[in-house]
């Protein structure tokens, strides 16, 4: 729906006043009448870069998810301010890993005699909180387009790794891309006595998988891609690794939302695709490429927006850059010192990966 033209307006007017002092970073998943504002757009990896990369804003707005505020806050100087729109934009994979689970877990691999061996990589949706057990821990932190570099480097560290908290991008990339079987990986379930394996599971598991997933990417399903490739004869089926192992199993490619893009742009006239990610993404992508010829489809048939990112909305920016423009801090997500401090050490592993 098109946005409403005061607020555009209102919009355009603050980010004015406010020139160089602000940065707008923009997640592919947000909706097209933020997107708008965002000086720069990108998967998580891009935009923690990308905050990184811009030490003369004096506020970060992060159109996004807290875990990713909270990783621009991490990255960026103590200087620099990092602002949510909307405070309750959380995910509810990263809410599936908490630091007391974590720790438990960890005294089980303790018990279990292997702490030694094990290296958590912790994907980039997780609390700072976990980012910090993972530095302190001597891990990484990956994203969906770095999880094979991370793995590689983690194996060269230990001989087992501790995946964090999403079970499918673990699973997916040591059998997609790692050349192991699904018998090497085992679910460690933070809501059972132990995580519900036994001692001798643990220590014959190379890729211990914590019992995380994304609610959106989720709902795909082997039947949906049976039922797309029965409808549109010639598709290509594009997913994103979060998706459960049989879905990326039946798919023709997998990648990241910024793999997703750059797929589509190299894809020729008259190509056919179904998407298997955020149905605001798939749709701009749709738009943006039906004059060339390019079919896009969302993958399941039933519609599915990640609740959260939706929350921040054209009001809620509008809001938070008129505030700014005041001169009025608000919804700063500040991660404490300490917590920093080992969380920085494991996303700057990440990013001196090969
Ligand atoms: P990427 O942008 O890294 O592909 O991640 C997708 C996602 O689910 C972010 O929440
Ligand atoms: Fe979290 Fe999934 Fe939403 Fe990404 S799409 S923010 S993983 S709930």
């Amino acid at each position: 729906s098109p946005s409403d033209p005061d607020l555009v307006e209102r919009a355009r007017a603050a980010k004015e006043k406010l020139g160089s002092k602000v940065f707008v970073l923009g997640h592919h998943y947000q909706r097209d009448e933020v997107i708008q504002f965002a000086d720069v757009t990108g998967d998580s990896f891009k935009l923690a870069r990308d905050a990184a990369a811009r030490p003369e804003a004096e506020y970060i707005v992060f159109c996004g998810v807290h875990f990713m505020a909270e990783s621009a806050d991490i990255l960026t100087t103590d200087d620099q301010k990092v602002v949510l729109p909307d405070l309750a934009a959380g995910c509810s994979m990263a809410d599936m890993a908490t630091a007391e689970q974590v720790a438990e877990c960890w005294d089980v691999l303790t018990e279990a005699g292997i702490a030694e061996q094990v290296v958590p990589v912790s994907y980039m949706n997780s609390s700072a909180d976990i980012k910090a057990f993972t530095g302190k821990h001597g891990g990484t932190i990956c994203t969906s387009s770095n999880a094979k570099r991370a793995l590689d480097w983690a194996f060269e560290q230990g001989e087992k790794v501790l995946f964090l908290p999403d079970q499918h991008l673990g699973r997916n990339t040591a059998v997609r891309d790692m050349g192991m079987s699904l018998e090497d990986c085992v679910v460690y379930n933070p809501h059972k006595p132990n995580g519900g394996l036994t001692a001798d599971e643990l220590r014959a598991a190379k890729m211990i998988l914590w019992r995380g997933h994304c609610s959106v990417h989720g709902r795909f399903s082997l039947e949906s891609v049976e039922d797309v490739r029965a409808r549109i004869p010639g598709v290509n089926v594009l997913v994103h690794p979060e998706c459960k192992h049989e879905v990326v199993a039946a798919a023709d490619y997998v990648g990241s939302t910024e793999y997703i893009i750059k797929a589509l742009e190299a894809a020729p006239a008259g190509s056919k695709w179904a998407i298997g990610t955020e149905l605001n993404l798939v749709r701009r992508l749709a738009n943006r490429f039906a004059p060339e010829g390019k079919e896009i489809v969302f993958l399941d048939k039933t519609v599915c927006f990640c609740s959260t990112m939706n929350r921040i909305d054209l009001p809620h920016l509008v809001w938070a850059l008129e505030s700014l423009a005041e001169g009025k801090l608000v919804n700063r997500i500040e991660v404490d010192k300490e917590t920093e401090a080992f969380a920085k050490l494991a996303l700057e592993r990440m990013l001196a990966l090969p």
